[in-house]
């Protein structure tokens, strides 16, 4: 038996939620935008929060338990062996990106980024780190795939300022999983030019069938530079109860030790660490079911494009459930989800925000219902159409 119908998730009992995905647009419009999915809690998480409920037990996080899971389901997951002493309990990922860069540069260094790239990263390595972004683009092939730029990867690594790369693995808005071979380069680059390597590996337990994940601290050699950010939250769609880990190597994990403020390690929700705990432990089959799920919907978002936006060009994604898709043939303007959101009612994440490539983009979110997923690229379908006859009509 399957862990859950997909097609029984309907729209008036998401609207229920109190979470960002559906408090922050009108009833009407369908969200389809920040990383939340739409699929019920797996049942092993539900059980573990209510019986938590049940004890009254919602007191400080002990971190009881999560690095015995998280070590376990990384050494099933891709034969990653991790000393449970490298596992640091923190709040969320993104706070990780932020003391890492601060553990392993200096205000006003250089940090790297890949663009398009999940925008929160640039505000971060800006306001909050007092670092400079440095941009290395992704290349796109005439077939519209994305990869890393090796050879610009290279020349951003020997200048001077530059000291730390945060690489999203895989990548967030474009679904890009590095190979191993690419990793085996930039551990390489990284140690000539003497660069941190801050591997953001959030969205890897949902890499989909036809590609591999290869953990970047699994090719960095043991006194290497880097951290990986992992952490059950956006596989098991857990960002609001605020548990993530940092794991380091043997030199960064003492740098951890030694310099991360403690307050830091107690930043993790206590329900956070029980939810990741059970997912990591028992999580397993609701999450192959998820991989199953998004597999489909990335064909079934191919197919409802050439139907009903046939100008839109977009390449199904290799991990996680982000669809980022080119509109810019339709004549909305660089940011055509103000069009989507206006005239079809869907609200998606707006292309310009993840940086350089990012002008004509959409993502869209494709962790829901069959259904509510052909509702809002038909939705997609008609606004742009109709938007096409307003600037028609305009001339
Ligand atoms: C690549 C990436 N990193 C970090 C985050 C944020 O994770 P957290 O909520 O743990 O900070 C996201 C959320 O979607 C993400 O896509």
């Amino acid at each position: 038996m399957v862990p859950f119908n997909v097609d029984a998730i309907d729209l008036n009992t998401l609207r229920l939620r109190q979470s960002a995905k559906y408090q922050a647009f009108a009833p009407d419009v369908i969200p389809a935008w920040v990383a939340e999915m739409d699929f019920p809690l797996a049942e092993p998480i539900a059980d573990a929060l209510h019986e938590a409920i049940d004890r009254s037990d919602t007191g400080y996080q002990s971190g009881a338990g999560l690095a015995d899971a998280v070590t376990g389901f990384l050494h099933r997951s891709w034969s990653w062996k991790v000393q449970q002493s490298r596992v640091f309990g923190i709040s969320d990922v993104l706070s990780g990106v932020n003391w890492a860069i601060r553990l392993l540069s200096r205000p006003g260094d250089g940090v790297v980024v890949n663009t398009p790239v999940y925008p929160p990263f640039f505000s971060t390595i800006r306001d909050i780190a007092e670092r400079q972004v440095v941009d290395v683009p992704l290349t796109r092939s005439p077939n519209g795939q994305y990869a890393l730029d090796m050879a610009g990867l290279e020349a951003a690594f020997a200048r001077p300022e530059v000291t730390a790369y945060v690489l999203c693995s895989p990548h967030n808005p474009t679904g890009t999983v590095p190979t191993r071979g690419e990793l085996e380069q930039i551990a390489e680059l990284a140690h000539t030019h003497g660069v941190a390597v801050i591997a953001d590996e959030i969205h890897a337990p949902l890499t989909l069938p036809g590609a591999v994940h290869t953990p970047y601290l699994t090719v960095a050699p043991e006194d290497a530079t880097c951290v990986s950010l992992v952490s059950a939250s956006k596989a098991w769609n857990l960002p609001g109860l605020k548990c993530a880990q940092m794991i380091g190597t043997d030199r960064t994990a003492t740098t951890i030790r030694e310099r991360l403020p403690k307050e830091v390690l107690y930043s993790a929700g206590h329900l956070g660490v029980i939810a990741s705990v059970a997912a990591y432990e028992s999580g397993g089959p609701w999450l192959e079911h998820v991989v199953s799920v998004i597999d489909t919907n990335r064909s079934l978002v191919a197919e409802l494009l050439a139907e009903h936006v046939p100008q839109a060009s977009y390449v199904p994604p290799a991990a996680s459930y982000l669809a980022w898709i080119n509109l810019s043939a339709y004549d909305v303007g660089p940011d055509p989800s103000t069009t989507l959101l206006d005239e079809g009612r869907i609200a998606v994440n707006a292309g310009p925000t993840f940086g350089a490539g990012g002008d004509g983009h959409v993502r869209l979110n494709m962790a829901t219902s069959p259904a509510i997923l052909t509702e809002v690229v038909e939705r997609m379908g008609r606004s742009l159409g109709s938007a096409r006859q307003h600037g028609a009509m305009g001339q």
